[in-house]
């Protein structure tokens, strides 16, 4: 089973000499950046814990704590939430209280088994407020805390009983000068002030009161008061947490130390391909897609799929076709939305459209949508925003979790809808009976080996850097691929048209003779993207004709290759190797260098990477 790490939510918590509510607010704006759609504060007075909470950005939060403050106090906790499980309102913000309300809690992260526990504790008598699988965790601590020493008790043997990635920190008017956290496969920092602790998803929150902090270990438990800390493992014996002094500043802290956006989504890509696997791979590599409103006779109705998308999420589109058409031998068509609705496409019950949007607010796919369903098809959404326009327009919706991505440049959204679009074609194939269950397995634990696979390719981008820089001048570069390799050329040449304002262009090998070729000339930089060597040698044997081709006329060839692939050795000026997957999920591997490369190379042109001239993050408009 994939570990994932889900950190998409901020958390701070507060012990200490100041006004806890003014310390967590301003540590909540500190965490903005992560992307959120509600915001709340709780914190412990003398009559109990109070707490204020408001969907939207902070400042819906500021407007009701400045209508009805929360009482002078030095306990507290606060969150940022991006949805995961319900949607962004005031009831499913965080924190989350036990019933009695004297215990409030807020979380990070995805509690894989929250729909057995809410069954669990309803038929104990609870009544749930949200739809959150947070308020699991808040009335589960309460029924703990019952039988409990104290909170810190309580929380070990709640985690205990937890699966899936989370942090959680607790506040509760029976301890009420301390705060208590946990996490499992999602970050929680801590900071040591003079006579203040505080807790948080990460520095940024809190550097602006101390820098001496510590990072807790997977499977602990910390408990925090002014004076300090005490860490324990879930079972209660004895843990301790890494010290360490911050030396970023603020704005390099919500990059998460990195310089740029890009850099850190680059960088998360193996976890945010492990958050989309999360619970929907079974402990037998059965798939699992509970939340795909659509039946499982309605998909088997489906004669048509009808991909709608645009820029990378189109390239991923195009990716889906081979890996779906493959699977489930159901034609795929893949359109540019802002093409779709006035080509009159032939659509109806039988056909499936599939939107795919990082934003679920790009104007283009959402009128893709609408058109879709006013002539009856049904839809499927794939969105990395829980909450967002066209999923909730939509007939179903498959999340990605690659978390806030903030850089208008799309990196691990790309990989996570990459990963979404494989799970749903073996899905189909699994329902239609297309698979027989060993085949499933084999592809299921293929796709879960990948973060590790995407791992790999990070730590060899050194010599991509260097090759960028060298080529920050280029007046042009091309990108050429075979098979799945063709959707990757083309969103190689996106991510340097658009953040190095550079002509770019992505072709399919097999076309350069029909009029491409003629573009080549000496010293022109042409990134070639290589099927892999064993078992489809035919179009590795094609693609080194199209080498020896652009070679013979001058080209400068930067070869993208499978480790081991001796036959491109002769005509490439420079290879970069990739570790060895299946040819349908090549893509997830073989992208990466691309955006590396792209990134690089903007950067050394002093370009703005994160927010690229002329862009927006999302395209709400037509
Ligand atoms: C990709 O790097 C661009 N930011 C852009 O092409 C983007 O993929 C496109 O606008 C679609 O956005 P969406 O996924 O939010 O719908």
């Amino acid at each position: 089973m994939p570990v994932a790490y889900v950190d998409m939510c901020g958390i701070v918590g507060y012990v200490g000499g100041q006004d806890a509510t003014e310390v967590i607010v301003e540590g909540l704006r500190r965490l903005e950046y992560r992307g959120y759609d509600s915001a709340g504060v709780a914190v412990i007075a003398s009559d109990g814990v109070q707490s204020r909470k408001r969907a939207g950005k902070l400042a819906n939060l500021e407007k009701a704590l400045a209508e009805s403050p929360l009482p002078e106090t030095t306990v507290g906790i606060g969150h940022t939430r991006w949805a995961t499980h319900g949607a962004p309102n005031d009831v499913n913000a965080h924190p989350h209280l036990s019933e009695d309300g004297r215990l409030a809690v807020i979380h990070n992260g995805i509690i894989e088994n929250f729909a057995e526990l809410r069954d669990q504790l309803s038929s104990g008598g609870v009544r749930f407020l949200s739809e959150t699988d947070t308020e699991v965790a808040a009335h589960l601590l309460a029924v703990e805390l019952r039988d409990s020493a104290d909170l810190t008790e309580a929380m070990q043997r709640t985690c205990q009983q937890l699966r899936g990635a989370f942090t959680l920190v607790a506040a509760s008017a029976d301890d009420p000068d301390t705060l208590v956290g946990a996490r499992r496969n999602s970050p929680l920092v801590v900071g040591l002030g003079e006579g203040e602790t505080f807790l948080a998803s990460d520095v940024s929150a809190f550097i602006a009161h101390t820098r001496s902090a510590m990072e807790l270990g997977q499977d602990q438990v910390i408990t925090i008061t002014r004076d300090g800390v005490e860490i324990t493992d879930f079972e209660g014996g004895p843990a301790k947490g890494e010290q360490f002094e911050v030396t970023w500043d603020a704005s390099a802290a919500e990059k998460g130390g990195y310089d740029l956006f890009m850099l850190k989504e680059i960088a998360e890509q193996p976890k945010a391909v492990a958050d989309t696997l999360l619970g929907r791979i079974s402990e037998d590599n059965q798939l699992v897609l509970d939340g795909l409103t659509i039946s499982d006779a309605e998909l088997r109705e489906i004669d048509k799929i009808v991909v709608a998308a645009c820029g990378t999420a189109y390239h991923a589109g195009l990716v889906a076709k081979y890996a779906i058409e493959h699977w489930t031998r159901i034609p795929v068509e893949v359109e540019l939305a802002s093409e779709f609705r006035y080509r009159d496409p032939i659509l109806n019950r039988q056909t499936l459209v599939v939107a795919i949007s990082q934003s679920g607010e790009t104007m283009d796919t959402l009128m893709a949508v609408r058109h879709a369903r006013e002539q009856g098809s049904r839809v499927l959404s794939i969105c990395n925003t829980q909450g967002s326009t066209i999923p909730r327009e939509s007939d179903a919706a498959l999340y990605t979790y690659a978390g806030p991505e903030i850089a208008v440049a799309s990196t691990k959204a790309f990989l996570t809808q990459l990963v979404a679009t494989q799970l749903f074609g073996m899905y189909l194939a699994q329902v239609r009976g297309n698979f027989f269950g060993d085949e499933i397995r084999g592809l299921v634990s293929d796709l879960a080996s990948m973060p590790n696979k995407i791992d790999l390719v990070l730590d060899t981008m050194d010599p991509v850097r260097e090759l960028a820089r060298g080529l920050k001048d280029a007046r042009s570069v091309l990108f050429l691929g075979r098979h799945v390799g063709y959707p990757v050329a083309l969103e190689g040449a996106l991510k340097l048209k658009e953040l190095a304002y550079m002509h770019a262009e992505g072709f399919p090998a097999g076309e350069l003779k029909h009029g491409p070729i003629a573009l080549i000339e000496d010293g022109l930089p042409v990134i070639c993207v290589m099927p892999s060597p064993k078992g489809r040698s035919v179009l590795h044997e094609k693609m080194i004709s199209n080498l020896q081709e652009i070679r013979a006329r001058g080209a400068f060839t930067i070869v993208i290759a499978e480790e081991g692939d001796e036959g491109v050795v002769p005509y490439a000026n420079e290879i970069i190797t990739v570790p060895a997957v299946p040819t349908l999920m090549q893509p997830l591997v073989t992208t990466v260098p691309l955006q590396v490369f792209a990134c690089e190379l903007a950067t050394a042109k002093g370009h703005d990477v994160d927010q690229p001239r002329n862009l927006a993050k999302s395209v709400t408009v037509e």
